[in-house]
């Protein structure tokens, strides 16, 4: 195929700009702080981090290397490599993975602009009660017409860096906006840290109780290194096929994951210790960052910078992240079907903008949707548990067995390899990605299928 016409990342920095952009998102900031909330603190922080060593990496370098083999999208991908098999299908089954996960996801990220523009505005400056900021959330969530106009402000900005390409739209704007989410992460973590009390949060989060570790927490932790790391639908596959191939692919992905860890533990730096100062419980669940956050605010020195920051920082996580969602489904098309990168973005965008409306209506907006045919559940939590959990570890679980056992750990390697660097650790690496990826997240799977919970 020719890569000439479907462009490249510039070198290594371009790549981990942008596959940390993707990998770092919600997911770390929003995601990680709540879940490690419910399940514990230290102890499901400690389970996380072994999992993305023993799991995590091995996923990434496996995704990479199919994508940089075939410099092709998920599919192609599959049909290059194996020729006439069925493999395609798990191809297509992360492109359509990518598009609905971009429908829900983009929701949220709608409501992080919401935010934003709340904190520059001055909304967070007086006294919240907890009351009072459950109100906030749910008056902004359940307004239809402002829950839409937020999602759709969100995915119009990812069209607008889509459609410009690989290294004038994606890198771009990466390679300016990942270090400035690094100084406020950092600048944030350092002003959580030092509140009255924040070490406590600090404690909390690295101090592991063992006794806190029972199987549901395992499962949450192996979930959440797959989500964070955006693994499990291509999305990897995709950028690694803009990787140049006279570049260290193993060290760029092992740098992509180190990084993507790094900041849901910096995340957990700023939020743990800020709700400890104010003496606030961590399990507060998905509302954390913006029913209990805003509660805080008021009380931290120039707790007014600190709210524009920190929903500055969560927008620009997702957009990063969004990129990478759409261009999955973007390259796609530009790949199997010819369509030229601009009509690709603004149609596929536009679709998933109109795919999107159910999951913008799911928090009250509409009563139909947020009690989904009655079920009790709402239609966004539901688009989360499908792709979010069940497509994205089947196609996790697949990807192993594929570079694994089908396509083959050697010839894999052989890819890993093929900038003339060696992969140091391809001999631990092959046992990982054929036995403890594959039986690892298999019994995540039967887990959440047998109990019909998800991470
Ligand atoms: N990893 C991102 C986050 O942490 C979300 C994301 C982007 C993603 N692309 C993905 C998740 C692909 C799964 C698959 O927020």
């Amino acid at each position: 195929m020719a890569s000439a016409s479907r462009g490249q990342w510039s070198g290594k920095l371009g790549f981990i700009m942008a596959a940390s952009g993707s990998a770092i998102g919600l997911g770390n900031i929003w995601r990680f702080p709540y879940t490690a909330g419910e399940n514990g603190g230290g102890a499901f922080v400690l389970l996380y981090l072994i999992f993305v060593a023993l799991i995590g990496i091995p996923l990434v370098l496996a995704e990479l290397s199919v994508g940089r083999e075939t410099e092709l999208n998920p599919a192609g991908a599959f049909e290059k490599l194996s020729p006439g098999s069925k493999w395609p299908w798990l191809g297509r089954l992360g492109v359509l993975t990518g598009f609905a996960i971009l429908a829900f996801y983009a929701v949220i990220a709608g409501w992080t602009l919401w935010y934003l523009w709340e904190a520059l505005t001055g909304a967070f400056s007086g006294e919240i009660t907890p009351e009072v900021s459950a109100q906030m959330f749910t008056d902004m969530t359940s307004n239809p017409l402002l829950a839409i106009a937020f999602t759709a402000a969100f995915i119009l900005l990812t069209i607008v860096i889509v459609q410009r390409g690989i290294s004038a739209g994606i890198e771009r704007t990466t390679k300016i906006l990942m270090p400035l989410l690094l100084v406020i992460l950092v600048v944030l973590a350092v002003r959580s840290v030092t509140l009255p009390g924040g070490m406590d949060g600090v404690k909390y989060l690295f101090t592991p109780d063992f006794s806190k570790i029972d199987f549901p927490v395992v499962m949450s932790a192996i979930g959440q290194a797959l989500f964070s790391l955006s693994l499990g639908m291509g999305a990897m596959i995709t950028y690694g096929s803009y990787f140049p191939k006279n570049e260290n692919l193993p060290q760029s992905g092992i740098i992509v994951a180190f990084f993507d860890t790094a900041i849901a533990v910096l995340a957990g730096l700023i939020i743990f210790p800020a709700l400890f100062s104010v003496g606030i419980a961590p399990d507060g669940g998905p509302g954390l960052v913006f029913i209990v956050l805003p509660t805080i605010f008021n009380s931290l020195p120039a707790g007014g910078l600190f709210a524009v920051a920190f929903y500055a920082l969560l927008a620009i996580a997702a957009l990063t992240s969004t990129i990478s969602l759409l261009e999955v489904v973007v390259t796609y098309f530009i790949d199997e079907k010819q369509w030229p990168r601009k009509k690709a973005s603004w149609v596929l965008g536009g679709l998933c903008f109109v795919v999107a409306i159910p999951s913008a209506l799911a928090a009250g907006g509409s009563q139909f949707f947020t009690n989904f045919l009655g079920f009790g559940i709402d239609f966004l939590s539901l688009q989360n548990i499908f792709w979010g959990n069940y497509s994205l570890s089947i196609g996790a679980i697949l990807l192993a067995v594929f570079v694994g056992w089908s396509w083959g750990a050697p010839k894999a390697i052989e890819s890993l390899e093929s900038s003339g660097i060696k992969f140091q650790g391809s001999g631990l690496w092959t046992v990982l990605i054929r036995y403890v990826c594959p039986v690892a997240i298999g019994i995540v799977l039967i887990y959440i299928i047998v109990t019909g919970q998800y991470f």
